[in-house]
């Protein structure tokens, strides 16, 4: 039996190492911002060695991005800019940042009607949060923009360098066909650029961390809880129940393992620390299941005394893993922020567990009540947890 945790621990592992090793190739997954600020989704673009940081909020339609690129020469500026109505500068709505006289990184919007017409004015949609700032010869801008199309699937997307700064106006940029091609679509919903070709394997690690974790501590744990509270009611059901709990809680640690481990690669590789709390619960959770593994291997007989201290600490155990696991899941949803459906499907899953157990309780009530009444002449043979009915491990 030892062996066999051993295996499925060993299996476990090596499945979470197998998912998370293919390695990086984007240079913007190593950028760290210093204001810990973090986004779902990055690239690296196409031209003039820019990156770009964002997440859509598809709810509210805003995109909060960090713009990070070089000016072309020390004292120049840096501008990133969403066209709403056509692909190229003609049209741009402007974030452009540079160091100010005083030293001061300043963040200003124009509005871009024509090569010879930039003006600093409010831009047709709602930017907040405006910032910009400086190190190593690179400027940031970060900001989070009101997208003007609320259904929109991708907008396009315009960057530009240049090298000078004047009376706080930026001077023309170069014309080089770097300068010239420095634009493309942000698809909001395939979540990359289409300029560039790398895609973004992050997303896939956290698609694939989200749905072993749901699927283990989420969905797989309550079924289990779910069948040994309540299959053991049914004498028909002996010794079945034990074994299938034993099965779907095992299969449900070695998933949820290498699901955890899949975690703790993403929170390295995360910009910043704002995920603690997730990442605190599902280190809780991996040492509370291995405590509850545990459970099989000491379990007292029936009648031992002892047998009482372990039903308390293995239910205790139990229900604490459920709880953090499906609040865990929810929390890590609001993080990853996928399509609506995925929240609402797992919802959907733990609103019909709840009602099988509601029902299965009733009825199991039913049972006990009317066994106790047909057999009140038999103490102690009634609904007592259960446990005295349970059938002894055949180990
Ligand atoms: C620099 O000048 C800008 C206005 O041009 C002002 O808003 C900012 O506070 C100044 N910064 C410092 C450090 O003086
Ligand atoms: C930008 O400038 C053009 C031309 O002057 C003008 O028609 C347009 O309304 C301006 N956009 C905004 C948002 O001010």
């Amino acid at each position: 039996m030892a062996s066999l945790r051993f295996s499925a621990l060993i299996l476990g592992l090596s499945l979470a190492f197998s998912l998370i090793s293919p390695s990086q190739s984007l240079t913007c997954t190593s950028q760290k911002f210093t204001n810990n600020k973090l986004y779902d989704h990055c690239t690296d673009l196409s031209q003039l060695s820019s990156y770009l940081h964002w997440t859509y909020d598809s709810s509210s339609s805003s995109l909060s991005i960090a713009f990070v690129a070089a000016p072309s020469k020390s004292g120049g500026w840096i501008a990133w800019a969403i066209n709403p109505t056509g692909a190229g500068m003609i049209g741009a709505q402007a974030l452009i940042a540079f160091k100010d006289s005083n030293g001061s990184m300043i963040v200003n919007t124009y509005n871009i009607s024509s090569y010879k017409s930039i003006v600093q004015e409010k831009l047709s949609f709602d930017v907040m949060d405006m910032s910009a700032e400086y190190s190593d010869g690179t400027i940031r801008i970060f900001a989070t923009v009101a997208l003007p199309d609320t259904a929109a699937t991708a907008v396009n997307q315009v960057w530009q360098v240049g090298p000078s700064v004047t009376n706080g106006f930026p001077d023309k940029h170069e014309f080089q066909p770097a300068n010239l091609n420095s634009k493309g679509t942000l698809d909001l919903l395939k979540r990359q650029s289409n300029v560039v070709s790398g895609g973004d394997s992050r997303i896939n690690k956290k698609n694939i961390h989200g749905i072993l974790n749901a699927v283990s501590w989420g969905i797989m744990f309550p079924i289990g809880a779910i069948i040994a509270r309540y299959l053991k009611t049914f004498q028909s059901a002996h010794p079945a129940w034990f074994y299938l709990h034993v099965i779907c809680q095992l299969c449900a640690y070695i998933i949820g393992v290498a699901g955890w481990g899949t975690g703790l690669k993403l929170g390295s590789e995360s910009k910043g620390f704002q995920y603690i709390d997730h990442r605190n619960i599902g280190i809780a959770l991996f040492c509370l299941a291995t405590v509850q593994i545990f459970a099989l291997f000491l379990r007292p007989k029936k009648d031992h005394k002892l047998r009482f201290y372990w039903n308390i600490y293995h239910l205790g155990i139990g229900y604490a893993i459920l709880i953090l696991g499906i609040f865990n899941v929810f929390k890590g949803l609001n993080m990853l922020n996928p399509a609506k459906k995925w929240k609402s499907a797992y919802l959907l899953v733990i609103v019909v567990l709840g009602l099988i157990a509601i029902l299965l309780e009733a009825i199991t009530w039913v049972i006990v009540l009317r066994r106790k009444s047909s057999k009140s002449t038999r103490p102690y043979n009634g609904y007592n947890n259960g446990q005295d009915r349970q059938q002894p491990l055949a180990s």
